[in-house]
């Protein structure tokens, strides 16, 4: 088996190559003048059970046309079996028609992948469950919950926490939290977002009075729907509001409006490479959900259980 990655979040790649003890495949993925994306694979591959490491974060554009072109590359070059692991799947959230005349645009890139020669998918915290029935290939899709349920147990000790779901459609996720925090309570958030890119709070499901709440959700983008969300339970009488969520893609100026927001802390994963801007805000910190990759590409490579990592 060998590991491959595009430049969309080589530390990630280099943190799982270190979890698994081997080197990252030889390669150059690189521009043309005009931007067109070349690779060139500098290490013989022919049979070899390849795993490329590329999330399609910004610029999504770029980064998946860097994911299609490897699997290409490595197609070309023999390569047995080809895992696209794609630690944040972009364009996840287009995945029905929210009115006539629109694309379903992640079923598209699923046919992308497939077509480009990948032969089973691996990503995580897919943005819902039924995408991976949008590949007709073996996918997995791995939870964060384990790494961010360890991360708040280690901190507060499991004391007086109220999961927390900033939306109705969050629910399933907060519930599975909740459980592995032994079964902490639960309260929602009932968001109603008028326009793309924006979000209001309408009303808070549940008595959040008093409790250390953590929120949780797959991807924070403008910042809109998590500040608003901590905003509306401080206002409800909370006693503090964690956020914890899987894919950072913290666009525009979602970075200040986290550092000014009533949140206590906002914790993200590295499935997005964090920009400098996230690094130095004293509000932000990171996870790596390097060894749960890592571990879920030893799994799939030995043929044993990926689902058992959830156990
Ligand atoms: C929506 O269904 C997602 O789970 C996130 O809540 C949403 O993408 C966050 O977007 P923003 O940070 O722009 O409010």
């Amino acid at each position: 088996m060998k590991l491959l990655t595009g430049n969309s979040n080589p530390a990630l790649a280099q943190a799982i190559a270190d979890y698994l003890e081997m080197p990252l495949t030889k390669a150059d993925v690189r521009r043309f003048a005009d931007e067109e994306v070349f690779v060139e694979i500098h290490e013989n591959v022919r049979g070899e059970d390849m795993f490329v490491i590329q999330s399609t974060s910004f610029p999504a554009n770029d980064n998946l046309m860097e994911l299609l072109i490897c699997i290409d590359a490595l197609r070309r070059a023999s390569a047995t079996r080809i895992t696209a692991v794609l630690p944040y799947f972009g364009y996840a959230r287009q995945d029905r028609k929210p009115g006539p005349r629109t694309p379903i645009s992640a079923k598209l890139v699923a046919n992308l992948i497939t077509t480009a020669g990948a032969d089973r998918v691996l990503a995580v915290d897919l943005h819902a469950g039924q995408i991976q029935g949008f590949f007709d290939i073996p996918t997995d899709n791995l939870y964060a919950a384990p790494v961010m349920s360890a991360d708040i147990l280690s901190r507060s000790g499991g004391e007086n926490l109220m999961v927390v779901s900033p939306d109705v459609g969050g629910v399933v996720r907060a519930r599975a939290l909740a459980r592995r925090l032994g079964n902490a309570p639960l309260s929602i958030v009932d968001k109603r977002r008028d326009k793309p890119g924006q979000s209001e709070v309408q009303n808070i499901i549940g008595d959040v009075k008093g409790w250390d709440c953590i929120l949780i959700d797959d991807i924070i983008d403008s910042g809109g729907t998590l500040c608003n969300a901590a905003q509306a339970l401080m206002d409800a009488g909370a006693k503090s509001v964690t956020a914890y969520l899987t894919h950072g893609v913290l666009s525009g100026a979602a970075i200040d409006r986290v550092n000014m927001s009533a949140l206590k802390e906002l914790v993200i994963t590295d499935t997005i490479q964090p920009t400098d801007g996230a690094q130095a805000s004293g509000k932000i910190r990171v996870l790596s959900i390097a060894p749960l990759v890592g571990e879920a590409i030893r799994r799939i490579a030995d043929e044993s259980s990926v689902s058992s990592l959830f156990d």
